[in-house]
Formats: structure tokens, C-alpha cells, sequence
């Protein structure tokens, strides 16, 4: 069967699907899982005293909303397009259905301006993933369109309060305006920083919350570049889980390393005392800020962090190392030549990145090869090479990943979606290829995505 006809193939059944769902959706009574989003334009106050002009989100009048859906449980999300351009969306971490994870061309055609999408899914795994878009990626993402989803476990583990924190940046000038979303010599190195930092779309936010409670905060840095080191300093803070998925062992909230894409739940007990601000730090190279604080009110209820209950690991299948095949990946600078393609998700018109010395050539129709084709049910070895000097995130979509080892660094055992690729490493990861389809590959620093550093591993069925 040639790719083209498997594609084809594929976004018609998909296309079924949605039809055949919405029917039993719309026979059914309302279900709290059923969300609407609407992509749109406005202008919007984030630096004090400014309007910031041409802002993009996820809602007609403010920023993207938190998604909140039930672990196993069917969601529905009705996706209308109202920008003037095309886009998709894509929920990152979320192991489902090839059909419904948004990338264009390879799981569905973008949706045009004016049109609809319906999105259904059922989330085997509880925890803090985000949305945003595949098309138009840089552009779209920069000027506002990330936002937090949340699988809700079906049992509470005993938090008094959830506060899901968006962390971002954006590139603003002194007058609130966008200044150039990305600069072509830095997409070509780490990658274009913002220049104010955001918490749920506010410069360095202040929470009121309940003296003496027990917080889940979950934090989801969905900025386009900044790798970073987060603490919460002035309270008593524990990481549960990192990318959605528990730790074995709770560690303090200390140097939590998240790179873009990455998202951290971490368990605060609220201090007693009013005057006991507690900070969350962003520390950078060569300095800190504090980008949001938690203010304890009222009097104190007094919880403690052992009266919650541990969350139950995620159902990621785990791999059988004994009978693992080894697949290698080399991150690099492009091959000469390999120019960018035009295409209605956009361009940044240069190419300087590769995987297996193969530039992505932008979000076309190809059809394209697979870096890989792996067989449903079997393990593999993936090994990860960065040959560049800059450190690349890396994420796999519709399949979460076991980290092995490192030639650089001692790596704790952990399952995710997205791991940091340090500059000049080889990392050994694992995964059950247990999800059929095509699953887009790429650097999560969204100017390397979209210069080259992407393509997408085959899941047969
Ligand atoms: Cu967060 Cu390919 O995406
Ligand atoms: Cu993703
Ligand atoms: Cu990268």
C-alpha cells in the first residue's frame, strides 16, 4: 500500500469517527467532558498600563482555558477556527488515537479559517498535560495559544485546592507590543527567549490561598524556548509527578529542571501565617525571579502534606529490555541544501536542523517516510544522539517513554513524553510501541521544530 493511500486512508476513517461519535454524543445528555474552544484574536493587558495587540488564544476574551477531563472516561472538544488562518491542535502527553492528536497532514488536514473540528478522545493516563497548536506552530504558540488540560484521577488524592499554573513567556516590547517572534541567528543556536516572564498570562501573579491547606500546584512551562530551574522557596513543597506521571518517591520542590513542553504537580502546604509569602523561582543563568507568589489568608486549617494519598502510576506498558530492538536517532545541523517548503501552516523560511541528517522539510501533504516503523506490541531502545552544542528537548507524540541512561549524567527512572537532550549527549530511552500510527518526533524549542528538527516515528498495525 503506497503512503499516500494509507494517508488517505487513514484521515478518512478518522473523519468516520468523529461523525459516528458525535452522533452518540448529541443522543446523549450533556457530559462534563464535553468542551468547546474557540481560536481566536484579541487584544489583551499583560504588561501593566498596555494593550498588547494581535494576541491569539483559545477563547474569544482571555487566555486559554484549563481543559479539565476524566482519567478513562470519553472527552469531546469542538475546536472552532476563528482566526483568519489555519491551525490544529494537538494535546501534548495524551496517549490516544492517532486520528484525534492534531498534526497536520499526518493524523488530519488543518482546520481552515470559519471551520470546525471535533475532537474526541478517551485519556488513559491522569495528570498535567497541555494543548496547542501544529500549524502555524511558532507563530501561533508566541502569541498566546497554550493552554493546560487536566486528567482528573477518578479518586481525590486530598488536596484542599488545584491551581494550574501556564508559564510562559512572551516576546513584548516596552509599549506591550509583539516585537519580532523569533530571531533567524538564534533559531540557528538555543533558541529566541521572551523578554516577560507569565503566570497564567500575568507578570509575577500574587494566589490567596487558604492558611494551612494542602495545594496541588501544577505547573506547565508551554513556552516555545526557555529551559529552566524551578523552586518554590518559603513553604513546604514536595514534586509528586513530573510530565503527568508520578514519582515513586516525592522529592523536595527544589531544582526542578522543565523544559518547554514539561509540566511538574507539586503538593504545597500552605504556611500558617499571613506575613509567610511563598515564591515560586525561576532560576536562569545568570539570575533568579520570582514569577508568582502563594499568599496564606485566613486561619489556618492546619493540614499536613502526609494526609494525602499517592497517586497511582499511569498504565504505560513496560518494556521487555530483554527483547528490545535498538533504534537510532542523531539530532544535527542540516544537510546543505534542504530548503524549507511553503506551506498554509506556515514557514520560518530557513532550515538548520536535522534528524538522521534529514531536514523536516515544513507541514506539507508529502508524503514523507518515517525516521522508523516500529511493530505494534514490541519494545524499543531509542537512541537519542544530540551532535549540536545546544540542548534540545525532545518529544514523541501518542506514546510515553521509560529514561535509561545517559553518557553524561546519572538519569532518575521516569516515564514522560518530552525529555531535555543536553548538548552533545546520548540518551537511552524505552517504549512499548503499543499505538498504531503515525506519531509526529520533534525538538520542542518550536523555531528548531520548525527549522528542520522533526518527523515522525510509524506504528504499524
Ligand atoms: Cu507539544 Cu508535537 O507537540
Ligand atoms: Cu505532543
Ligand atoms: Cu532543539
Amino acid at each position: 500500500m503506497s503512503h499516500l493511500t494509507r494517508r488517505e486512508l487513514l484521515l478518512g476513517s478518522s473523519a468516520t469517527l468523529v461523525a459516528a461519535s458525535a452522533g452518540a454524543f448529541a443522543a446523549g445528555s450533556a457530559s462534563a467532558n464535553a468542551h468547546s474552544l474557540t481560536l481566536s484574536h484579541l487584544d489583551y493587558g499583560i504588561l501593566p498600563g498596555t494593550v498588547t495587540r494581535c494576541m491569539l488564544s483559545f477563547a474569544p476574551d482571555g487566555p486559554p482555558p484549563v481543559l479539565r477531563v476524566k482519567q478513562g472516561e470519553m472527552a469531546a472538544i469542538v475546536v472552532t477556527n476563528a482566526l483568519d488562518e489555519a491551525s490544529v491542535v494537538h494535546w501534548h502527553g495524551l496517549r490516544i488515537a492517532n486520528g484525534m492528536d492534531g498534526v497536520p497532514y499526518l493524523t488530519q488536514y488543518p482546520i481552515g479559517a470559519g471551520e470546525k473540528f471535533r475532537y474526541a478522545f478517551t485519556p488513559p493516563d491522569a495528570g498535567t498535560f497541555w494543548y496547542h497548536p501544529h500549524c502555524n506552530t511558532l507563530e501561533q504558540m508566541a502569541r498566546g495559544l497554550t493552554g493546560v488540560l487536566i486528567v482528573e484521577e477518578p479518586t481525590d488524592p486530598g488536596f484542599d485546592s488545584d491551581l494550574p499554573l501556564n508559564i510562559r513567556d512572551f516576546r513584548l516590547g516596552g509599549d506591550g507590543q509583539f516585537i519580532s517572534l523569533f530571531k533567524a541567528r538564534s533559531a540557528a543556536r538555543g533558541g529566541t527567549l521572551g523578554t516577560v516572564s507569565t503566570v497564567n498570562w500575568k507578570p509575577a501573579p500574587d494566589f490567596d490561598l487558604q492558611a494551612g491547606s494542602l495545594v496541588r500546584l501544577r505547573l506547565a512551562v508551554t513556552d516555545v524556548t526557555r529551559v529552566g530551574s524551578y523552586e518554590i522557596e518559603g513553604g513546604e513543597a514536595m514534586v509528586i509527578a513530573i510530565d503527568a506521571n508520578p514519582l515513586p518517591v516525592p522529592v523536595p520542590a527544589r531544582g526542578i529542571e522543565l523544559s518547554p513542553g514539561q509540566r511538574a504537580d507539586i503538593a504545597l502546604r500552605v504556611p500558617d501565617r499571613e506575613e509567610d509569602a511563598v515564591r515560586l523561582v525561576l532560576k536562569r543563568k545568570f539570575d533568579q525571579k520570582v514569577i508568582a507568589r502563594f499568599l496564606p489568608r485566613g486561619a489556618s486549617v492546619k493540614r499536613s502534606l502526609n494526609e494525602l494519598v499517592p497517586l497511582q502510576p499511569n498504565p504505560v506498558p513496560r518494556p521487555d529490555l530483554n527483547n528490545a530492538e535498538v533504534l537510532d536517532f542523531i539530532f544535527g545541523w542540516s544537510p546543505e541544501g534542504d530548503a524549507p517548503q511553503a506551506s498554509i501552516c506556515g514557514t520560518l523560511g530557513y532550515t538548520f536542523w536535522s534528524i538522521n541528517r534529514k531536514a523536516w522539510p515544513g507541514d506539507v501533504p508529502g508524503p514523507f517516510d518515517p525516521l522508523a516503523v516500529l511493530k505494534t506490541g514490541k519494545t524499543y531502545v531509542l537512541r537519542l544522539r544530540n551532535e549540536t552544542p545546544n540542548d534540545h528537548p525532545i518529544h514523541l507524540h501518542g506514546v510515553s517513554f521509560h529514561l535509561l541512561r545517559s553518557n553524561k549524567r546519572k538519569l532518575a527512572p521516569h516515564v514522560t513524553d518530552t525529555a531535555l537532550l543536553r548538548s552533545q549527549e546520548t540518551m537511552e530511552v524505552a517504549l512499548v510501541a503499543d499505538n498504531p500510527g503515525d506519531w509526529a518526533f520533534h525538538c520542542h524549542v518550536i523555531e528548531h521544530q520548525k527549522t528542520g528538527l522533526a518527523g515522525f516515528l510509524r506504528i504499524e498495525a
